[in-house]
């Protein structure tokens, strides 16, 4: 297992042996829903600190937070407004908490952005968020989406500049159909993100062993919590990074946890 003396985002990084140091697995979360009041996440105050709490404890030192974007929820430009507002004030509340508690957490704001028609309007009108003012968007689109389409889209954002995070790709049939449309995906420039909860919780069926033909075909950027809530959903990555490094080995567990995470909030163009 591996471990860093200082904050992962930093460019002073030591990396050292477990052999010398007891302490705890440093990892960043790039798509997590705890903000509160503001979708279907943490539905108050106290539930978004008891996952800042539960993050901290398992060994996050950075969070984006995510909140959906979903453009057909809004009915106008004023609802629009008024999420972002809301989005703004939640986020203050949760960098106090963390500045008083947690000084070694950075906080960041992003959104899970639901795939419409006028994506790039929406983003490059200001009315949802990259990740942490990167040129990387975490995108999701529904289950069911065709191949086609998603590929489509993703390319067209990326000719625009773009560069597409596919948020939990386990989901999608029309890719566990076919591993080589992920690779299409990830050659042209789309990363591709997992759920850490899908690695520890799914162990049979077709979205279980499409992860796991992913992760043997080195086609996963990285994992990410998605939590929602302080139980069933929290945000815990360590146990997903520990069957990551039980199965394929300890350098793929800190790529996906940490130094492809770290690489997009530097907004490095090499990914
Ligand atoms: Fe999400």
């Amino acid at each position: 297992m591996f471990y860093y003396l200082t904050n992962p985002i930093s460019s002073d990084k030591i990396l050292v042996s477990m052999t010398f140091l007891r302490g705890v697995v440093l990892m960043i979360d790039l798509h997590c829903h705890a903000l509160f009041g503001v979708d279907d996440g943490a539905q108050n105050v106290e539930i978004m600190q008891q996952m800042l709490d539960t993050a901290y404890s398992d060994g996050i030192r950075a969070i984006c937070f995510t909140p959906h974007f979903k453009h057909h929820h809004f009915k106008s430009e004023a609802d629009i407004f008024a999420y972002n507002e809301k989005i703004k004030q939640s986020f203050s509340v949760a960098c106090d908490y963390v500045a008083e508690k947690y000084a070694d957490l950075k906080l960041y704001l992003g959104n899970e952005i639901m795939y419409h028609h006028d994506i790039y309007a929406s983003i490059t009108e200001g009315k949802c968020s990259k990740i942490a003012d990167t040129s990387y968007a975490l995108i999701e689109f529904l289950p069911t989406t065709p191949f086609f389409e998603i590929s489509s889209a993703l390319f067209n954002l990326l000719r625009k500049g773009i560069r597409p995070i596919l948020a939990h790709v386990e989901r999608y049939g029309e890719l566990a159909d076919d591993i080589s449309r992920v690779k299409e995906l990830r050659e042209g420039g789309v990363l591709i993100q997992v759920n850490a909860s899908s690695i520890t919780k799914l162990k049979f069926g077709k979205s279980a062993r499409f992860i796991k033909r992913l992760f043997k075909s080195s086609l996963v950027d990285l994992i990410a919590t998605d939590a929602h809530d302080a139980n069933e959903y929290a945000p815990i990555m360590s146990s997903a990074v520990s069957i990551i490094e039980k199965k394929y080995g300890e350098k793929m567990a800190r790529r996906v946890s940490l130094t492809v995470p770290n690489m997009i909030l530097e907004n490095q163009k090499k990914l």
